[in-house]
């Protein structure tokens, strides 16, 4: 059976004396500050401003979803997904968790004849280029994501991803290599598909980009290289009602926000790092570093105060940050939660073979697995954190399956608006990244937009040093 389990002693006093938070707090102040926070939460959702929690019962889009993915998904041989931000990141996670990091390396057979999913998220040329040189563009379906339907680097890439297949096949043709995924009524990609006919899923207008996951945005690319979007929804759904629970000893999401938010605002710990023991969950933790981010750093409270609040969100990996960044969390400033993943049952088994004795002092490796070296390694790691007074919460997953990522998604998405109810902010808005935006459209010559004096950057204060 697909489980998660969140194990968060190390947390506490209990294991943690001055440097953890009060055990009996729980269920005091704590589960008090939960309450409220899960009854501003619930508010919302009733007025229909937090669509994310109804994706995992979306059982007509679902289907929608499988008919397009079954049918004019599997006529290609290469899936590019155009994207960037919430309309990128949940795809990539998908992928790798549950296809593996080389999905696109193996051969038909190795894929199940399913195409090859590459995510380009980035303006990069470098990337564009060595991407579209590399792959046959005829036998190449390109899936337009973008849920404002005007994201500049996303529709930037679609231009050069329509000429190229323009040039190729010709304009009629190359509509028949496009689907598009995107607002049901606005903006400029849906104006495209209704004019041009060209296929074209909805992201429901109340699902923002970093919480659409479980709406077309991850679903399509899921379905389209066969990975089983029911079992993905019936995790989330389990998740969803775990995270309903008033009582925040029984709330899984709650307590993740109630303890991160507690250890950064009361403990000064204000970096959550996600260290998943798990290559496969590496994109994962880029999931949590930019739904964690840009949810919760935030200048204003829903009263319009300046706060300037917000934790760091910082990925990393097991084992290898045990080689990087583990001596930092370790001996660095107290400013840090650890929370590490672990996984139970990797669905592999890679045996040490026995072949050079003791000569190399090697003996202790032999006959042992990679999987067990990996399950010690976290144990270790985790053990070491608490002697050195560092907080960690582990999430223990049975596997990695299509169930309990869909549920991994789901406890995150609600952990995040809970805990933008804990810091008082809108989790749901992005205003600091609108600047940045109309400047740049200035400087591509936007009408409407004024280009920045970026004059005093040609100044004095430059040092270069000539390399040949
Ligand atoms: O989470 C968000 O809202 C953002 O990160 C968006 O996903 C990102 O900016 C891309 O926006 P859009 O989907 O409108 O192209």
């Amino acid at each position: 059976m697909s489980r998660i389990h969140l194990h968060y002693s190390n947390m506490l006093d209990s294991a943690l004396g001055d440097h953890g938070i009060g055990a009996a707090r729980i269920r005091g102040d704590l589960a008090e500050r939960h309450r409220h926070a899960l009854a501003e939460v619930e508010r919302r959702r009733s007025t229909g401003e937090m669509g994310f929690f109804d994706l995992p019962y979306a059982s007509e889009t679902a289907e929608r979803v499988r008919e397009l993915a079954d049918g004019f998904g599997q006529w290609f041989e290469n899936v590019v997904l155009l994207g960037i931000g919430g309309s990128a990141l949940g795809a990539r996670t998908l992928r790798d968790a549950l296809l593996g990091p080389f999905w696109n390396e193996g051969s038909d057979e190795d894929r199940d004849h399913y195409p090859k999913l590459y995510v380009l998220d980035n303006v990069d040329p470098a990337s564009a280029r060595s991407l579209f040189s590399r792959i046959d563009l005829g036998r190449t379906l390109f899936v337009v994501i973008s849920k404002s339907g005007s994201t500049a680097e996303t529709m930037a890439c679609y231009l050069v991803a329509e000429g190229m297949v323009r040039d190729l096949v010709g304009e009629e043709k190359a509509r028949g290599h496009f689907l598009l995924v995107t607002d049901p009524e606005e903006g400029a990609l849906r104006r495209i598909a209704r004019e041009e006919g060209i296929p074209s899923l909805p992201i429901p207008s109340n699902v923002g980009g970093r919480f659409s996951v479980l709406s077309p945005v991850g679903l399509l690319p899921a379905a389209i290289t066969g990975i089983d979007i029911d079992a993905l929804l019936a995790g989330a759904a389990r998740m969803e009602e775990a995270c309903r629970a008033e009582s925040l000893a029984e709330n899984p999401a709650g307590l993740l926000a109630t303890l991160l938010h507690t250890a950064d605002t009361e403990l000064g710990r204000s970096i959550h790092v996600l260290m998943p023991y798990s290559d496969r969950l590496r994109s994962f933790a880029l999931w949590f570093q930019q739904l964690w981010a840009e949810s919760l750093g935030k200048e204003r409270d829903r009263d319009g105060q300046v706060v300037h609040v917000g934790p760091t969100p910082l990925p990393a990996v097991g084992v290898t940050d045990q080689h990087a960044q583990v001596q930092l969390f370790m001996e660095g400033p107290h400013d840090k939660v650890v929370m590490i993943v672990g996984v139970e049952d990797n669905g592999d088994s890679v045996r040490i073979p026995d072949h050079r004795g003791d000569a190399a002092g090697l003996a202790y490796l032999a006959d042992r697995t990679l999987e067990e070296l990996f399950e010690s390694e976290r144990l270790a790691t985790t053990e070491a954190l608490r002697r050195a007074g560092r907080p960690s919460l582990t999430l223990s997953l049975s596997g990695l399956d299509a169930h309990v990522l869909g549920a991994l998604f789901q406890l995150f998405e609600a952990a995040t608006v809970i805990a933008g109810a804990l810091y008082g902010i809108d989790p749901l808005d992005q205003p600091g990244v609108e600047l940045g935006k109309r400047l740049t459209y200035g400087l591509m010559g936007r009408p409407g937009f004024e280009a920045p004096d970026l004059s005093r950057d040609g100044g004095s204060d430059v040092l270069g040093v000539d390399l040949t």
